[in-house]
């Protein structure tokens, strides 16, 4: 009687953990299927729709001057959205711009370096305009009302939220992607980079290919 018993327990713990290692390997790799197939790209590090990027903007320059994407008709445009408080990603970011600029000889006055605040509320045109001199002397900002920003941004199919930062200046932090764009001189898209994929003599080199190509 208790041998059988036994046995019969064994036997059912044996199936019962057969069964317990079958249905964690299932939902494990429905997850990770899950994962794989279904969960949206990081909209700060990840670009949908490359070619329908276009440059497309009203907005305000550093001097107060209104300006559309038709004042930098006929130069390639580097374009880069980001906010003067920001505490790291775009003072690296504009310092690796400015470098790469002064890498591209005489090329350079073919392109436009372009920064776009998503914080209208607090860069005013002043604020830009102390802000970009501290990167360099070609360096345009543009800033404008919420919605000519937001305009902007969706044309580059930009990225940015605010959010609460106690600690920081005004009690807020704006996330935001951190892509450098290259237009066309028509003011199509060309390509995108990210500061810490190349060093700023690569990306030096590949402008001059394409501008090279591009005629
Ligand atoms: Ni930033």
């Amino acid at each position: 009687m208790v041998p059988d018993i036994l046995a019969r327990n064994l036997r059912w713990l044996r199936r019962a953990s057969w069964l317990g290692v079958a249905v964690l390997l299932i939902a494990t790799s429905w997850s990770m299927a899950r994962r794989y197939f279904s969960s949206p790209p990081d909209p700060r590090t990840e670009i949908e729709g490359a070619a329908q990027i276009v440059s497309k903007f009203a907005l305000v320059d550093q001097t107060g001057k209104r300006v559309t994407e038709a004042d930098f008709d006929g130069r390639w445009q580097l374009v880069y959205f980001g906010y003067t408080n920001c505490p790291d990603v775009c003072p690296t970011t504009l310092a690796y711009l400015s470098s790469v600029l002064d890498r591209l000889g005489d090329k350079v006055d073919r392109v436009a370096p372009i920064f776009i605040t998503v914080d209208p509320e607090r860069d005013i045109p002043a604020a830009m305009a102390a802000y970009v001199a501290a990167f360099s002397p070609r360096l345009t900002g543009l800033t404008g009302t919420e919605d000519e920003i937001a305009k902007a941004e969706r044309a580059f199919r930009v990225y940015s939220q605010r959010s609460a930062a106690p600690g920081s200046a005004d009690g807020y932090e704006m996330a935001h992607s951190s892509f450098i764009y290259l237009m066309t001189p028509k003011g199509g898209f060309e390509a995108v980079y990210l500061e810490e994929r190349q060093t700023a003599d690569e990306m030096a080199q590949e402008i001059l290919m394409r501008i090279g190509r591009g005629g």
